[in-house]
This record gives structure tokens, C-alpha cells and sequence, in this order.
């Protein structure tokens, strides 16, 4: 597992090891909001990371490029260094670790795992998260040509999830249609083998659909008077949320 806090990947580790105790899991601590240029010993951050994960005992089987960050916020308002931020965090970590694992996995006489974390916003257009949905869109495609590619040999998917309950997804938002961590992971992962997309649940599905109408883009454009709002009602939420419980030890 990679992210920043450590207080939480160890209570995670701490967590599977005692539902799993043969399980080899370990964690590194990265952030991805980092840029990827040399140092002076011509080394860079993403080299770095490389060589911690090279140094793991576990066999790597599979990966799942699971981070992401989201801000809404309407497009004109958006400060460059957050339209950064979301590019760097969203694509970047996928792209360069799926790259310095895939030859582990061609190598495993078993099948491996792909895994991309997308989202629905990279499907279809919604106010405030022109960028966002960019990012998504991005791992789609990314996804698309990596299972036409390794497909044979390695199970590669994009789990394209609409709203699930989660820090980004707070539960004073109540976004209709919302579906738990759980459901999500455990309908990606009967998926697996069968699909290189998927949209975990039917209630999304049911959203895949409705999003894509020309019914619901007129629908979109006539509220445009109360977007404003309701992109700035839920920012504040996610940021009181946030701020009280990035880790609660439950
Ligand atoms: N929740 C939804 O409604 C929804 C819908 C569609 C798609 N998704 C996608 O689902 C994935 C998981 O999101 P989530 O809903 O579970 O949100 P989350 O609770 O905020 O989880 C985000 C994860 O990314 C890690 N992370 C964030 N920034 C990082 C950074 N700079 N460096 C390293 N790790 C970082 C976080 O760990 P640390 O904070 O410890 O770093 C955390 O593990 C994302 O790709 C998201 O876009 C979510």
C-alpha cells in the first residue's frame, strides 16, 4: 500500500493482518504531489519509490491504482496550482507504477492483476469537475489500450465507480445514488476476468445511462443558476469532513 499517512497504513496493515494473518502486506509512505525531476545524482522521486518497492518481500501479483483527489470548483475560478495538483495526483502515479511493474507481471506464470480506479465523471460531463473528469477519462483510455495489449496474460479493468461514501465522498453530502467502499470493491472484484470496465454496481449503471442522455445535459444546463451553490455546499462539507476525520482508528 502507498500514501501519505502513515498512522493510517499501519492501522490498515494492522487490520488485514489480523482478519489475514498470512498475508503479506507492507506499506510505503509517498506523496504523489511531487514532481518527477532528476537530483543531482540524476535520481528522481518516482526512482526512489521504485527502489523501496523492489526492496518488498511480497511478491507483487497484481497492482491497483486506486489514488486520486477531487476539488469542484467552477472551472474559471480554479487556481492553476490545484489544476496541477489533480493532473499530477490523478494520472501520473498510475502511468509510471503500473510501467515499472508490468514486467514482474508478464513474468508470473499465473495471471496478474491491473486495476484502475476511474470514475463516472470521466464519462460523462458535470459542473465543476472539468479537470477531474479529464483525469478519469485519462485512466479509462489508459486502461482500454493496456487490456488490449496484456490482456491475454494479465487481467486488466477499470472500475468506473460513481459517487461511493469515502473522504471524498462524505456522508453529509447525500448524493442520490451513493453506494458504500464495500459494495464498490466487492462488485469490482467480481468483475474481474470477465470485463475490462465496469461500473461496480447497478445503481450506477442505472447513472451510466441516465448521465449520457441528452435529456439530462438540458436538465444540467436549466439549474445552471443554482450550480454555483451547490458546488461551493459541497466543497464545504468535504473540507469540514475532512478536516475533522482524515483517520478516525474505528
Ligand atoms: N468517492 C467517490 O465518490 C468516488 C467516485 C468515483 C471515483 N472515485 C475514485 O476512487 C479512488 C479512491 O478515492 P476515495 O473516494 O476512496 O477517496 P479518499 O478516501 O480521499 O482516498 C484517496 C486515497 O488516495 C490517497 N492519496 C491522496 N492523495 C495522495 C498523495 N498525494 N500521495 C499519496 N497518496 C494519496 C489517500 O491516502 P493518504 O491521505 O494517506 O495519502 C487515500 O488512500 C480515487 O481515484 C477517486 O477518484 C471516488
Amino acid at each position: 500500500m502507498i500514501a501519505r499517512n502513515e498512522k493510517k497504513l499501519k492501522h490498515r496493515i494492522k487490520e488485514i493482518k489480523e482478519k489475514h494473518p498470512q498475508a503479506n502486506v507492507d506499506y510505503i509512505q509517498f506523496d504523489f504531489d511531487t514532481y518527477n525531476y532528476p537530483d543531482e545524482n540524476g535520481q528522481t522521486q518516482y526512482s526512489k519509490l521504485f527502489q523501496k518497492i523492489d526492496s518488498l518481500e511480497a511478491e507483487i501479483v497484481g497492482i491497483v491504482n486506486n489514488v486520486g483527489i477531487l476539488t469542484i470548483q467552477p472551472y474559471e475560478f480554479m487556481p492553476h496550482e490545484v489544476i496541477d495538483r489533480m493532473i499530477k495526483v490523478n494520472c501520473l502515479p498510475a502511468v509510471h507504477l503500473t510501467r515499472h511493474i508490468i514486467p514482474k507481471l508478464l513474468k508470473r506464470k499465473s495471471k496478474s492483476l491491473i486495476l484502475n480506479i476511474g470514475a463516472g465523471f470521466g464519462e460523462h460531463g458535470f459542473p465543476g469537475v472539468a479537470v477531474y473528469g479529464g483525469t478519469k477519462a485519462f485512466i479509462h483510455s489508459f486502461t482500454e489500450s493496456l487490456s488490449s495489449q496484456y490482456g491475454g496474460e494479465i487481467d486488466v479493468i477499470c472500475s468506473v465507480p460513481s459517487p461511493v461514501e469515502s473522504n471524498m465522498n462524505p456522508p453529509g453530502m447525500k448524493i442520490p445514488f451513493s453506494i458504500t467502499a464495500r459494495q464498490h470493491v466487492e462488485g469490482t472484484l467480481k468483475e474481474i476476468g470477465y470485463a475490462d470496465q465496469t461500473y461496480a454496481h447497478l445503481k450506477h449503471d442505472i447513472i451510466s445511462l441516465i448521465a449520457k442522455t441528452p435529456l439530462f445535459a438540458r436538465e444540467l444546463r436549466k439549474r445552471q443558476a443554482n450550480h454555483e451553490e451547490e458546488i461551493a455546499k459541497y466543497e464545504r462539507i468535504r473540507k469540514e469532513y475532512q478536516s475533522k476525520s482524515t483517520f478516525k482508528e474505528d
